[in-house]
């Protein structure tokens, strides 16, 4: 199939679209670079540069693609800074999305996978955390990916556009020499490795005292292959499945001390830690039931210890010790 990947050039999408080409699937990436590197785009695809909001330039590219399906990462997804500017995650998740199903309706392309993520479910009732819990996010970012949940089922339902939601809980690890480096990083993982990479302060754990068995938060780590390879058999399954939700976890939570402690075993770097405040909204602990998407799909994570993803996003760090731009 002919996919256009919106965000591309960001940490899952450019896995995803390396995985669409190893499987012999045609790339081409619109990414407007707010977040993404552009030596993120694999070799043998096209990138756009440009913006999901504006409707000019997604004609441009549906003119020119004839594309068979959209996979759409793009996104503004920093948690923090969705809680102190919420139009622009309004703007970008929903306003954004909703100019990309347009353009695919006006280009007659009517299949979408789409990212959504665990911010949806807010503080969880019960763990794990099954599709049908309650949707109750607590960040505009959350909010967001709901919102547009929800109008891909009436687009569904109106307009034949078939679509899939992945709620993805943590992605991490590297692959196909992709690593993840969001600026700011906000993500505990890579947090860890720059601190262990040195000269560092350590690193801080935001709360002790939360109802876990070790007192900090406990969270589900997916590796971002592992994320890549559920989208493409995504695409095998619009036809049979749309309007699907699947969490993406691997149903089993580490704590941040978990993350700390492998990442000493992984670096062989005895790093410090500093405990400091809760953040406000953090919830003791997301994890997945992630058996939809092993009955329905078929997904097999093939990366399954912690100790493995973290392995994986270390190697890349040694290899690009400033991120993007600074490979060995
Ligand atoms: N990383 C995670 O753990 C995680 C968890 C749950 C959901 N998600 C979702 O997965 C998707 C990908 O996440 P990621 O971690 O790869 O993020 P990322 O920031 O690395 O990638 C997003 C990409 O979208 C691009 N982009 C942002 N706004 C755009 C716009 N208006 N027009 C065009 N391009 C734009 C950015 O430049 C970036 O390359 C996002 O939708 C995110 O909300 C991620």
């Amino acid at each position: 199939m002919k996919v256009l990947v919106t965000g591309g050039a960001g940490y899952i999408g450019s896995v995803t679209a390396r995985r669409l080409l190893a499987e012999g699937h045609g790339v081409v990436v619109l990414d407007n670079l707010s977040q993404g590197h552009r030596e993120g785009v694999p070799e043998g695809a096209e990138l756009v540069v440009g913006d999901v909001c504006d409707a000019a330039v997604l004609d441009k590219v549906f003119a020119q693609g004839d594309f068979d399906a959209v996979m759409h990462f793009a996104a503004d997804s920093v948690v923090s800074s969705s809680m102190t500017d919420p139009q622009r995650y309004f703007r970008t998740n929903v306003t954004g999305g909703l100019a990309l199903l347009d353009a695919m309706l006006r280009h007659g392309t009517k299949r979408l996978v789409f990212s959504s993520s665990a911010a949806v479910y807010g503080t969880p009732e019960e763990i794990p955390i099954r599709e049908d819990h309650s949707k109750e996010p607590v960040n505009s970012y959350g909010e967001s990916k709901w919102l547009f949940e929800r109008i891909l089922k009436w687009y569904g339902r109106a307009y034949q556009l078939l679509h899939i939601s992945f709620r993805y809980f943590n992605a991490a690890g590297a692959a196909y020499g992709i690593g993840e480096d969001h600026r700011p990083e906000t993500h505990l993982i890579p947090n860890v490795l720059r601190a262990a990479q040195g000269p560092s302060n350590g690193v801080t754990i935001f709360g002790n005292d939360f109802p876990t068995s070790d007192g900090t938060c406990v969270r589900d780590y997916v590796h971002v292959d592992d994320i890549a390879a559920a989208h493409v058999l995504a695409l095998g399954h619009l036809e049979d499945m749309s309007g699907e939700v699947f969490n993406l976890g691997l149903g089993r939570g580490y704590s941040v001390q978990d993350v700390v402690d492998v990442t000493r075993q992984v670096t062989g770097v005895n790093l410090p830690v500093h405990v400091g405040p809760r953040r406000p909204g953090d919830p003791a602990a997301l994890v997945a039931s992630p058996e939809r998407a092993r009955n329905l799909l078929g997904w097999r994570p093939q990366h399954t210890e912690l100790i493995d993803i973290i392995g994986s996003a270390w190697e890349w760090r040694r290899r690009h010790l400033d991120g993007y731009g600074s490979s060995l």
